[in-house]
């Protein structure tokens, strides 16, 4: 397994039902339930390996800012999600620190624990959207959920090796 941690480099980003998407595809990248469930439906295990966490101040961030509201600091977990130890996606978590209040708090804390384990037991998880985008060859999407009300950000990368990509017609 590489312990080069991917960069997320998508320049166009463009809302999912904008984009002309094979049913496969739009089945991997449309996924409204955990994706965390969805590879383990491929695998015999998912795996997290954190890459990064910790707070960073605005002047760190860029385009992604037009996507959450103003706010100092941001907590920003980056991770590879492995299938039986293959790295299929980067995901890459922005929460500006005004959503980190009650239960949230426990987002700081989330290490080798998929962001899905919590995101889709919690009492009130919306999606305000879904943006699909290209880097090279890969597919990325970015969604905003808010967890009662307060917004997050959550972009994607669907590394090689993911099933999304596989030969079978399986969705
Ligand atoms: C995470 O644990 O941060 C995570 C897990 C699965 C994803 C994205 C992020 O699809």
């Amino acid at each position: 397994m590489t312990d080069r941690h991917p960069s997320l480099d998508v320049t166009h980003w463009h809302l999912i039902h904008d984009v002309s998407l094979t049913a496969k595809q739009q089945s991997w990248l449309g996924e409204c339930q955990s994706m965390t469930a969805r590879f383990e439906r491929h695998c015999g295990k998912v795996t997290i390996v954190p890459q990064r966490e910790g707070f960073i101040g605005v002047d760190s961030l860029g385009e992604e800012l037009t996507q959450l509201p103003d706010c100092e600091r941001f907590w920003l977990r980056e991770v590879l999600l492995c299938g039986d130890n293959v790295p299929w996606l980067f995901g890459r978590t922005l929460i500006p620190e005004t959503s980190l209040t009650g239960e949230e708090v426990s987002l700081l804390t989330l290490g080798t624990v998929p962001l899905g384990r919590y995101l889709f037991k919690a009492a009130e998880l919306t999606r305000d959207f879904i943006q699909v985008g290209e880097q090279g060859e890969l597919w990325a999407r970015r969604s905003r959920l808010r967890l009662s009300g307060k917004p997050l950000l959550l972009t994607e990368l669907f590394l090689s090796e993911s099933p999304l990509y596989g030969v079978n017609n399986e969705l």
